[in-house]
């Protein structure tokens, strides 16, 4: 997969190259262009926003910058800095690769050559976990990082002539720019392309990827400050287990998210453990 991101403050897409994905990166399953705004400004001043037309506060990005950044990103014509791991991680086996999967190759998710654009803003779509799922088989993601009051619309409404776009939302709050939010996205679906995570288990029993929360964990020793470990995680009874993990599941659910209950579906046994739980 490759992921390029456009935006004016390039050092914030520093931490991509740590921990997971710089180990992806070492690996050759991920390439990540991060690509300097103000390389496409004309004026002396590099000057990529400009006061919004109606009137109001803030400022708001520059067509004629944005659309030739996106078309030579979407050309791959643009340098940019291509970031290398942080760290050699290759010699040291990571806690999570238990299983070994393979990496694979990909082919675009919507049957397109199109590459995807991601546009985070908070008036976008929210984003989730089915959309990590389904970008995770992406080759070619580009993210435009916005700033101040966001990019001119035409931009997004142009690109879609050489992209697939999303405007996308991380939640309901407002950060400075995208760039944050690159992060999250990113992060999100590089640990779902298989052979980055190592151990396949550990997503498929990810909070959401079932509708739920995921309940609690625990790991040595058995009693801690006083506090014990559920015996019946000693029982070594692997039906039994799973069964509690999926009450715990279903509970905290209740508890935190109730309205996520609304789209999963629920045995006869999970309604019971929901009705005991009220
Ligand atoms: N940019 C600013 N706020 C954002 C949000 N909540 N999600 C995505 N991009 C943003």
């Amino acid at each position: 997969m490759r992921l390029d991101v456009v935006t004016i403050f390039p050092e914030y897409l520093d931490p991509l190259r740590h921990a997971l994905l710089g180990k992806a990166i070492e690996q050759g399953i991920l390439t990540v262009g991060v690509h300097d705004l103000r390389g496409w400004a004309t004026d002396v001043h590099k000057s990529v926003d400009d006061s919004p037309y109606g009137g109001g506060p803030g400022m708001v990005m520059k067509p004629e910058v944005w659309g030739p950044a996106l078309d030579d990103v979407a050309a791959g014509t643009a340098e940019g800095q291509v970031l290398d791991s942080s760290l050699p991680h290759l010699a040291k086996p990571r806690h999570d690769d238990i299983e070994g999967v393979a990496a694979r190759t990909y082919e675009s998710g919507e049957d397109s050559d199109l590459p995807l654009l991601i546009v985070p803003t908070p008036a976008g779509q929210p984003f989730t976990q089915a959309d990590a799922q389904a970008w995770s088989n992406e080759e070619h993601i580009v993210f435009a990082c916005g700033r101040y009051e966001g990019i001119d619309q035409r931009v997004v409404d142009d690109a879609a002539q050489r992209y697939r776009v999303r405007e996308v939302s991380i939640g309901d709050y407002v950060l400075i720019g995208g760039e944050v939010a690159v992060l999250v996205i990113a992060e999100a679906i590089v640990r779902l392309i298989p052979g980055v995570l190592g151990n396949r288990r550990s997503h498929e029993e990810d909070s959401f990827s079932d509708g739920l929360l995921e309940g609690p964990s625990y790991t040595k020793p058995r009693v801690w400050r006083g506090l014990e470990v559920p015996p019946v995680l000693f029982s070594g009874n692997h039906a039994l287990v799973d069964r509690w993990r999926r009450d715990q599941a279903l509970l905290r659910t209740q508890a935190v998210r109730p309205e996520l209950l609304n789209h999963v579906a629920l045995t006869p046994q999970d309604q019971a453990v929901l009705d005991s739980g009220r």
